[in-house]
């Protein structure tokens, strides 16, 4: 049974895909023991609640220093005992004491097919935006584990979705998030708990 942490600061939206998925036994050998959002306010918090799922809220604006949160934030992951990490919309830089610790253990879904409009500031509804001024005319979601860089692990699933004419960055966010972020983080998941994914010379192999 693979257990699975939940860091989020938003809406959840990805959160809730992957309780949908467990709940449906769309992913298979998985349990959800936490989720853990540095904002007090995200709705993917209320979403944990009504599942009874434990979760709590380490926010970086409570500590004086960066390090003393680095320090608390791993301890409360570490307490969760986690055998996979899921970032899903989660915004604050993960220390990198825990990308060593939890080396291709901790993956993240990214709105964009990486190498596209990712890196340092890309984030958000700045990803979409960006894919409309250059004119894209397909977009998509990624997949990856984290490493110690910014959307630089190993990829593990895209899925592509075509730009329409008159997309606005939101319309152009939710079809993304319905169409790929929604399918295949759950699906990266299934495929991991179910031991089909490897990493060999910095690329992932589907088994
Ligand atoms: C989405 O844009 C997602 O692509 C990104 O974070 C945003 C919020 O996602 N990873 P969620 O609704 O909080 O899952």
């Amino acid at each position: 049974m693979l257990n699975v942490i939940v860091l989020v600061s938003g809406g959840g939206t990805n959160l809730q895909a992957i309780i949908d998925a467990v709940e449906t036994e769309k992913i298979s050998n998985t349990r959800i023991s936490g989720v853990i959002s540095n904002n007090k306010n995200a709705y993917a918090l209320v979403r944990a609640k009504k599942h009874g799922i434990e979760n709590r809220c380490i926010s970086p604006k409570d500590f004086e220093t960066r390090a003393q949160f680095n320090e608390k934030f791993l301890e409360a992951v570490d307490g969760m005992k986690p055998d996979l990490i899921v970032l899903a919309g989660f915004l604050v830089v993960i220390p990198p004491k825990m990308t060593e610790r939890y080396k291709n253990r901790i993956i993240n879904i990214h709105p964009s097919l990486i190498p596209s409009f990712c890196g340092t500031g890309y984030y958000g509804l700045k990803v979409h935006e960006a894919a409309l001024l250059r004119g894209v005319k397909v977009v998509g979601a990624t997949v990856h584990f984290v490493d110690e860089g910014t959307d630089t692990g190993p990829i593990i699933l895209q899925k592509a979705v075509e730009v329409e004419p008159g997309d606005t960055p939101e319309i152009l966010q939710r079809r993304v998030m319905e169409q790929a972020e929604w399918k295949i983080l759950p699906k990266a998941i299934d495929l991991i708990a179910n031991g089909k994914v490897k990493v060999e010379d910095g690329k992932t192999v589907i088994l």
